[in-house]
């Protein structure tokens, strides 16, 4: 059976992203495609799923801008409903020739909408509504077909319909939690507006991953990029239902690992009952990452160093196809998507170099967001300390290095993380947070260590409470703990004079600090 589907036309930024996880959470599939999709694309998507509607993403541009995104006219005509949110709002309003300029305040944070026709997108909601807003253009008329729903104080057109066509427009980011009744105008969207049926679970979907993998794998062997995290081991395991003794799963030790990992990824190799072998490359690493500063250009070369690894590996194995368990947000911030920037090139994704000897690359999670793996992870049945374990990076402590990379940096990195490790996971402090980890920067301090001066390297814990890392906050460690982890830190290092704590949220900031 096709899934009902809502696409969500991708006009920059995290809105997008933040749009089709509201409709996940309501049962019904989403998925992401460029603004530039056109109405005979839409037909062959239609081909795989049932798409119901259209929803245009908010994003950074001014209509007006000279390579401002638009949207193919006959997309908004076709007979699925369409709601613009924020700049598609503005776009659909520009399209029929409304009149849309620089507002005359622009409004941005919490604000209220005054409702004067709750019905349609708008159906439930009160006279008076708390809704959050981001915007420096407005629309201040609309064709006589067209219903004004809302306004605001400095937006007369802040939601509105077409009468003759399943056309909707809204200012505000329903997809905001600010945004106090935003649930209701996705659901009224979704539901009355174009009739999906709340099917869509992502634990249902697990047999069609398998098949998926079948398909793509065929009778060909494959080897699968293993390094003991919940991502990996989730993909790892769809892939041995799908190919059996088939499949091998590879792990490879870049030198870069945290402190036990090896050997606890040797054991779960046994516990998955699937085919492995362990490749130590990390001679091979270090001599590509010597005297390398630039975060980009390291995490270019692991990505590079491992693909090689995983031929040469696979070539031993006969194998054709290599299987990963890239994730969405990892496409996202790799600016794999079309209106994406890059924020960072994850080495799963951007850093594959374009020539590569597979047959083909098979990523079975790839539209999945950590919370919705961790839902398959449990499905399978996999031990509880890969469904909760952090979230640690492929390039490793590389991209916790910053600067140069040394065989005693790593150490030295290394050491301190098993003290965070230790220090939060003793307290119980982990159950809340996302990741916890410590960070060696390049600065030098002095210090004082036994009655003289000490002129040292800098320590950074980081520790962040997340959902789907896409957003973060700092996570609120007692000064207790803290302590603790800065007086063993700089007792059992003895290169460290300092340690610091960071109290930046995601954005600005990222997660790693490269
Ligand atoms: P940032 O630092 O971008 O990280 O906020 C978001 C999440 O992704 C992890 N991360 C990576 N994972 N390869 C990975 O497999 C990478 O290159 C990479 N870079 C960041 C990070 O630990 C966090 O959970």
């Amino acid at each position: 059976m096709k899934q009902d589907t809502i696409l969500v036309f991708d006009f920059g930024g995290q809105y997008a992203h933040l749009i089709s996880r509201r409709i996940r959470e309501n049962n019904v599939y989403s998925e992401i495609v460029p603004n530039t999709t056109t109405l005979s694309e839409i037909e062959n998507i239609q081909r795989r799923v049932n798409v119901k509607g259209i929803i245009l993403s908010g994003g950074p541009s001014s209509i007006y801008e000279k390579n401002a995104p638009k949207l193919d006219k006959g997309v908004l005509y076709s007979p699925i409903p369409v709601l613009g949110i924020c700049y598609g709002l503005q776009l659909i309003a520009y399209s029929v020739n409304g009149e849309v300029t620089p507002a005359k305040k622009k409004e941005y944070g919490i604000s209220f909408a005054t409702i004067k026709h709750a019905k349609g997108i708008l159906k439930g909601l009160h006279r008076r509504e708390q809704i959050w807003m981001s915007h420096g253009d407005s629309v201040y008329s609309v064709p006589d077909n067209f219903e004004v729903l809302a306004s605001t104080e400095n937006c007369p057109v802040a939601a509105f319909m077409d009468r003759q066509n399943e056309i909707y427009g809204i200012q505000w980011h329903p997809e905001v939690v600010h945004t106090k009744n935003g649930a209701r105008v996705i659901s009224n969207f979704i539901f009355d507006i174009c009739g999906c049926k709340p099917t869509w679970k992502v634990v249902g979907m697990l047999d069609r991953y398998v098949d998926e993998v079948k398909r793509q794998v065929g009778k060909d062997k494959a080897v699968v990029a293993l390094s003991g995290g919940l991502d990996s081991s989730t993909a790892a395991t769809i892939a041995s239902k799908a190919l059996g003794r088939n499949l091998t799963a590879v792990f490879v030790d870049h030198g870069l690992l945290r402190g036990g990992e090896p050997k606890q990824v040797k054991v779960l190799g046994k516990k998955l009952g699937i085919n492995f072998v362990y490749v130590d490359a990390s001679r091979r690493f270090m001599e590509a990452l010597k005297g390398v500063t630039d975060p980009e250009q390291k995490r270019k070369i692991i990505g590079r160093e491992f693909i090689r690894v995983f031929e040469e590996t696979a070539k031993r194995y006969n194998a054709k196809y290599l299987v990963q368990g890239t994730i969405y947000p990892d496409r996202i911030e790799s600016g794999q998507t079309k209106n994406s920037k890059v924020i960072k090139t994850h080495h799963n994704v951007g850093g594959i170099p374009s020539v590569i000897k597979f047959k083909g690359i098979v990523e079975p999670l790839r539209e999945l967001y950590k919370d919705e793996v961790r839902k398959i992870a449990k499905q399978l049945k996999l031990p509880k300390e890969i469904v909760y374990r952090q979230p640690f990076p492929g390039p490793g402590l590389a991209v916790r290095i910053v600067g140069d990379i040394t065989e005693r940096k790593v150490e030295i990195v290394r050491n301190a993380d098993n003290i965070v490790r230790a220090e939060i996971i003793g307290r119980g402090l982990d159950k809340g947070m996302w990741q916890y980890f410590a960070v060696l920067t390049d600065t030098k301090s002095t210090g004082v260590k036994g009655d003289s001066r000490s002129y040292g390297s800098v320590i950074a814990i980081r520790a962040v409470e997340s959902t789907d890392a896409m957003t973060a906050s700092f996570s609120r460690i007692p000064y207790e703990a803290l302590e603790t982890i800065s007086t063993r830190i700089t007792n059992e290092i003895p290169e460290v004079v300092r340690v610091v704590y960071d109290i930046t949220n995601k954005p600005p900031s990222t997660i790693e600090w490269e």
